[in-house]
């Protein structure tokens, strides 16, 4: 069967040597990566200072209208940082969680970061109720939505479960936290890129993600969307001059914030880093997320078929509609088989309580998902007689 995303091998040079399989943590650098990092080095030392004028001072948000295409959200509504982390400690820090309504609705799989940064509000006034997972893949749903109350003043959740692949969905937590008057904030980093989305129509409030894993744009850009009316009602204290209504002007004291999305900016931006994250945005948009979703299911699932006629246990979803790019394994042994693997250029990783995490993307050739599952075959034999 002939495979038009294909074509795009080439622009990806870890694929010559490798067995490209873990996007979910770290997408392959796209060739012309190289050549924005250079155009980056030649305007700074030709423009030196100018440079902000001519581009980089903007840079949050025009990079941000990338993420926008690809995510749903409009011109403007998307600023740059530096990781999620941060995006989820300016969000926190733009609620009042002194009064009764002080609850953070979140789930036991978010990513620890995330529920780290809940825990740390706590000392601000806020009181987490985290809903646990019953099978480790999925949280269930109903007690998801039951926990969502007239005192949840905010409900954070992934999109895409980091550990199981698994898809929540968004429309129907949106939907009761708005009944509630919660806001939501999805962390999409594992969707953006690999599952068609749509910020502006599932309704969050706030969405925000990074460029490491299936947007190819490598570490160092996270981004930050807030629906647009809520702009006049959020001050974050996690704040810095470029948030400032007119940096320029140095006032000391009080800020006086930004109207637009700069208000949620803080210091200077990651420039270089921005200028790398470029390519894989374009790149992504360019294919269409819905033509990458399209061969994602189907090799997910050829993945799933591989492994269990192998013998092997699948911790993730089997219905395609909850599945999102990733599909982890369950060998015994785990960890040590994914060390001799990646000693043999198959580049995956383990999660403990998950398996070997294999995650196919546009590139990926369907033989490389036959060789990877008869290689762990190969090196599952004989390590289980050792143990
Ligand atoms: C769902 C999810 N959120 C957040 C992160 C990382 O957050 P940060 O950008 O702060 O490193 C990851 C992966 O590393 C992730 O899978």
């Amino acid at each position: 069967m002939s495979d038009p995303l294909l074509r795009w091998r080439s622009e990806f040079p870890v694929l010559e040597n490798t067995v490209y399989l873990i996007s979910h943590s770290l997408g392959a650098m796209p060739r012309r990566t190289r050549d924005r990092l250079n155009e980056y080095a030649d305007i700074w030392s030709t423009r030196g200072i100018r440079a902000w004028e001519e581009g980089w001072w903007n840079m949050p948000v025009t990079v941000g209208n990338l993420i926008g295409q690809i995510i749903g959200a409009g011109p403007g509504e998307v600023t740059m940082h530096q990781n999620v982390s941060i995006c989820q400690s300016i969000v926190a820090s733009c609620l009042d969680w002194s009064g009764k309504r002080n609850k953070i609705v979140s789930e036991g799989l978010n990513f620890p970061s995330n529920l780290y940064i809940h825990h740390q509000t706590e000392a601000l006034g806020a009181r987490v109720v985290t809903v646990p997972s019953e099978d480790g893949i999925s949280v269930p749903q109903e007690k998801l939505l039951a926990a969502i109350d007239e005192e949840t003043l905010l409900v954070s959740v992934s999109h895409i479960i980091f550990k199981s692949a698994y898809i929540q969905d968004l429309r129907a937590i949106t939907r009761r936290a708005h009944e509630a008057g919660a806001l939501v904030i999805a962390d999409i980093y594992q969707s953006a890129g690999t599952l068609p989305l749509n910020v502006r129509e599932l309704g969050v409030d706030f969405a925000t993600g990074g460029s490491v894993k299936w947007l190819c744009g490598g570490p160092g850009a996270g981004y930050l969307y807030v629906r647009r009316d809520l702009w006049p009602k959020l001050e974050p204290k996690l704040t810095g001059w470029m948030a400032h209504k007119k940096p320029f002007a140095f006032d000391p004291g009080q800020i006086d914030f930004a109207d637009d999305a700069f208000r949620f900016l803080n210091g200077t931006p990651n420039v270089p880093d921005l200028y790398a994250a470029r390519s894989g945005y374009e790149i992504i948009h360019e294919i269409g997320v819905e033509h990458i979703r399209a061969k994602s299911m189907r090799q997910t699932q050829m993945l799933i078929d591989l492994a269990e006629e192998a013998g092997f246990p699948v911790n993730s979803p089997r219905n395609p509609s909850e599945r999102g790019g990733t599909i982890s394994i369950n060998v015994p042994n785990g960890y040590e088989v994914t060390q001799e693997l990646l000693r043999r250029d198959f580049l995956l990783d383990y999660r403990p309580g998950a398996g070997i995490r294999i995650a196919p993307h546009f590139y990926t050739q369907d033989q490389e998902l036959e060789s990877v599952i008869r290689e762990i075959q190969s090196i599952v034999a004989p390590v289980g007689r050792f143990r």
